[in-house]
């Protein structure tokens, strides 16, 4: 059997998503040498097409996609292949209506949309397992496949199970992980409200419940099972797939989804992760009124930069190329012209060195007549068409930024367990949400890029020591493990800043009886005294730093942490107004050789102006460039050359100026000084190391 590898595109390469069963043969063969003649070397295939391989129980027809996969090895396109276990057929769920995913209430989700099945029932679980082990079986070594695609967005459309199926695989899951029911009910706090379990079956996926009561504790747990039921999900169809595959075939799946530890899923189960990316959802009907400033299309960046955290070389399997809708919903307008382009850029900047664009052609039938593709229903020519033969061209000629590194300033840290704290506490949600997206803004407009780390079981320090300073906005729950992974951090001379609410929960959600921030406290030396959510009726809370003029005001947004500084910590600001007007608002304390910052607040695009000037950490690349904020900067980095993506999110051009001489590689003709962008225009230097 071959194993796990890891996959990495060698050169820059292009791709689309194809749907040969959507279309009538005649057309296969004019669709593939148009996408050739456009750059398209990759096609997608295959991942709702179950009832084209088994129509009914048991009866298994590899014909049609013998058909299609010959002709694509005969024109030269290269294939990657889906399960189809995405789209459960008909004449299963009928017959085993088992499988079925449900509402929280318990109602079945019937036949007729997608993901409408659930991880947990074993007849499910059987059928899937014998239609990849088919698939892969008979098409796995077919010269024209180099990949294979397991499902189809994981977690997507659905990512809460609610069946019986689940209900009896939770219990297992608790069952493995506490042993008895006296371990669970004291981890679950269940002495709360009279919820003590007596036996196994009395538990259940949560339920509906009266006024939003629930018990988080076993929320969290829940949503660790449905991670771990994913990841076994993922795990059995690669595991197959792997028997079959042709050497050097990787096996991927297009994320990312909620409640998957999709680093683990990557790492056990997968040989490169693939992203599908949809920047027009910024423009949609859908839109928040309120996020006016939140950035609209550059918030993909943000996406991306947690793609590339579960992957340094990932792909994206599905990249906007037309406007986004169903029947039922309207989502985002078609891109402009030039936007194609720059949202493909962007993910090649975050890292991306595969683009396959989401469709080739509009479907004329079904749900998703409005998710546009390339072509419109009229097959012809059109501007997408164009943008994309443009795009080719720019991506050849940046061939040599395959495989190139991101350049960091900083790292984000983030874990599963806080994550998924925040699905069941809004007191957290509401300082993790308001911090991550402030950090990303805050990056974008100071050209300040960072790195996601996410601390996992085998974590090490070499996961952090290669970044000078990381910032953990709100570790509520902590663990020993965890701390003590930060305190060598810091020993070994790293910075580590911590936000307000940190380290005041354990593993299990429940909250510690010891002065905040918790375990955390032996690094930061900081003393939480007394804390309180922000009234907005209220005058808003800001801080002086010590020694500065009144003018130097820091915004402490949302939640206070009114801070005492012990052993050797001293306050950098004190609250400047409030009831603790005067309290130490932000501390600083040296331990080996390095620093431990508590940040008393949530972090703002203002504060953290302040807090990266302070770090020494902002415009790492000002040298090269000097560039506005309505731009984004991105640099890539490999065998000592180094790559400047500069992007333009705006619908008027804009300039900048190269402060060093580089090479516009689009052209490969030398630029210094002034330069100008044009509405939507990206470009990509190599820029001069001396
Ligand atoms: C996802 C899916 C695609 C398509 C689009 C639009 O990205 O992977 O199959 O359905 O959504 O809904």
């Amino acid at each position: 059997m071959n194993h796990k590898q890891n996959f990495q595109w060698k050169k820059m390469t292009m791709g689309t998503c194809y749907y040969p069963e959507h279309w009538k043969e005649e057309l296969w063969a004019e669709d593939l040498d148009r996408m050739l003649d456009a750059g398209i070397t990759v096609v997608r295939i295959a991942e709702f097409a179950w009832n084209k391989v088994e129509p009914t129980e048991g009866r298994f027809e590899f014909g049609f996609f013998d058909r299609f996969l010959d002709l694509c090895e005969q024109k030269g396109m290269n294939v990657i292949f889906g399960t189809p276990t995405a789209t459960p057929p008909a004449w299963l769920t009928e017959k085993y209506p088992e499988v079925l995913n449900a509402a929280k209430d318990g109602v079945l989700y019937r036949h007729g949309g997608r993901k409408h099945y659930n991880y947990n029932a074993p007849v499910y679980r059987k059928l899937s397992a014998r239609i990849v082990e088919k698939e892969a079986e008979h098409y796995g070594r077919h010269p024209a496949i180099v990949g294979w695609q397991i499902d189809n967005e994981l977690n997507c459309e659905a990512n809460e199970f609610y069946s019986e199926a689940d209900s009896a695989a939770f219990r297992v899951f608790l069952e493995e992980k506490y042993g008895t029911l006296e371990a669970l009910n004291e981890a679950w706090g269940t002495v709360f409200w009279n919820q003590t379990y007596t036996d196994w079956k009395e538990i259940h996926v949560p339920r509906p419940t009266l006024n939003k009561g629930i018990n988080p504790h076993q929320h969290l747990d829940y949503y660790r099972f449905i991670s771990d039921s994913t990841l076994k999900y993922c795990g059995m169809q690669a595991e197959i797939i792997r028997r079959y595959r042709k050497p050097g075939d990787f096996i991927m799946t297009n994320g990312m989804f909620r409640n998957v530890d999709n680093h683990r899923m990557e790492k056990d189960c997968l040989d490169v992760y693939l992203y599908d990316s949809y920047p027009s959802f910024a423009f949609g009907l859908n839109r928040d009124p309120k996020a006016a400033d939140d950035l609209n299309d550059r918030k993909w960046t943000m996406h991306l930069n947690e793609v590339r955290s579960v992957c340094p070389h990932f792909g994206i399997m599905e990249q906007q190329s037309g406007a986004n809708g169903w029947t039922t919903r309207m989502e985002g307008p078609a891109p402009r012209p030039g936007q194609l382009t720059l949202w493909a850029m962007q993910s090649v900047a975050q890292g991306a060195d595969f683009i396959s664009f989401f469709r080739w052609r509009t479907c004329t039938v079904g749900s998703e007549i409005y998710w546009h593709g390339i072509l419109d229903y009229d097959n012809r020519d059109n501007r997408k068409l164009a943008e994309v033969k443009d795009f080719y061209k720019k991506l050849k000629s940046i061939d040599a930024v395959c495989g190139a590194k991101n350049v960091a300033a900083f790292a984000l840290i983030k874990d599963y367990d806080n994550e998924w704290d925040t699905e069941v506490d809004v007191w957290h949600l509401r300082v993790a949400e308001k911090s991550e997206k402030e950090i990303f803004a805050a990056s974008e407009l100071y050209h300040t890029p960072y790195d996601i780390v996410y601390l996992q079981e085998d974590s090490e320090l070499s996961d952090l020591a290669n970044y000078p300073v990381v910032i953990y906005p709100h570790p509520v729950i902590m663990d020993e493990s965890r701390a003590r992974l930060l305190e060598k951090y810091v020993d070994q001379g790293g910075v580590l800043v911590i936000g307000c609410r940190s380290g005041y929960k354990d593993m299990n959600g429940r909250c510690v009886m010891m002065p905040q921030p918790g375990l955390l406290q032996k690094i930061t030396g900081s003393d939480v005294r007394d804390f309180t959510f922000e009234s907005p009726a209220e005058e808003a809370v800001w801080a002086k730093l010590r020694g500065d003029g009144a003018e130097a005001k820091i915004e402490m947004p949302v939640f206070n942490d009114i801070l005492e500084p012990l052993d050797g910590a001293e306050a950098l600001a004190v609250y400047g107004n409030s009831y603790y007007a005067g309290k130490a608002a932000i501390t600083e304390r040296k331990l080996g050789a390095g620093k431990a910052i508590h940040f008393g607040s949530t972090f703002s695009r203002k504060n953290l102006n302040w807090l990266f000037a302070y770090l020494g950490i902002k415009e790492p690349f000002a040298d090269v460039a000097d560039v506005p904020d309505t731009l984004e900067t991105v640099m890539r980095e490999k065998e000592g050359r180094r790559y400047l993506f500069v992007l333009n999110f705006q619908p008027y051009a804009v300039e900048f100026t190269l402060r060093k001489k580089a090479r516009l590689l689009y052209t490969k003709e030398e630029a210094q000084g002034r330069q100008k962008l044009p509405a939507f225009g990206t470009a990509v230097y190599e820029v001069s190391v001396d």
